[in-house]
């Protein structure tokens, strides 16, 4: 069994949270696991819950035809949430769900060691870019431990506010050449990687 397969059937015992009673299934992630880049959403919803995948609703498709954009499928990436079980009634995740989630989180960067984190939505983003805003860091990147984290909106947010949509595929299309140059300057100057938060 792979390492990931194992860790997800971990995630489906952990009973940490008062949601995990009400789950129909935990939703641990999906996706290659030598994947370059992860995506990183807020937490199951309805349709997520019912299946055991990531991003399968609405948010999902759109999430999809993002990912046509830049030519990739989801089973080229690695895509999971924050938080790995419905939230009651789809409400916001509580901190005490997300950092007893964290560790899952965790382990799942450690066995993918993804080039690129992509970060959907403010949850997501606070994780990795504590008291940034949404409005100003998304489509810039953060480099450390030669990892890139990217923040993005999160697709449902582009799904319910149609002046968003252009914003989130323009974000989405700078991805290749930011891995590209990333993984040139990487193998040509090792020692001076100093790419903080910039544009591209
Ligand atoms: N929204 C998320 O953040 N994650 C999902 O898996 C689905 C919708």
């Amino acid at each position: 069994m792979s390492a990931l397969t194992e860790l997800g059937k971990e995630i489906a015992l952990c009973q940490q949270c008062e949601i995990a009673k009400q789950r129909t299934n935990a939703v641990p992630g999906e996706g290659a696991e030598d994947a370059e880049i992860m995506f990183i959403g807020e937490a199951p919803g309805w349709h997520e819950d019912q299946q055991g995948r990531p991003f399968v609703g609405p948010a999902g498709q759109y999430l999809d035809k993002l990912l046509a954009l830049i030519n990739l499928k989801r089973q080229q990436v690695y895509i999971t949430n924050i938080v790995k079980t419905r939230p009651t009634g789809n409400r916001d995740p509580l901190p005490v769900e997300i950092s007893n989630c964290r560790k899952w989180l965790e382990k799942q960067i450690e066995i993918i060691r993804p080039k690129m984190i992509v970060t959907l939505g403010r949850y997501s983003m606070e994780m990795f870019f504590p008291g940034k805003s949404i409005s100003k860091i998304h489509g810039t990147f953060q480099k450390q431990d030669n990892v890139i984290y990217y923040a993005m909106y999160h697709p449902a947010a582009a799904l319910h506010q149609q002046s968003l949509r252009q914003t989130i595929e323009a974000d989405m299309l700078k991805i290749p050449q930011l891995l590209a140059q990333t993984k040139e300057i990487t193998e040509a100057e090792p020692e001076t990687q100093q790419l903080n938060m910039f544009e591209l």
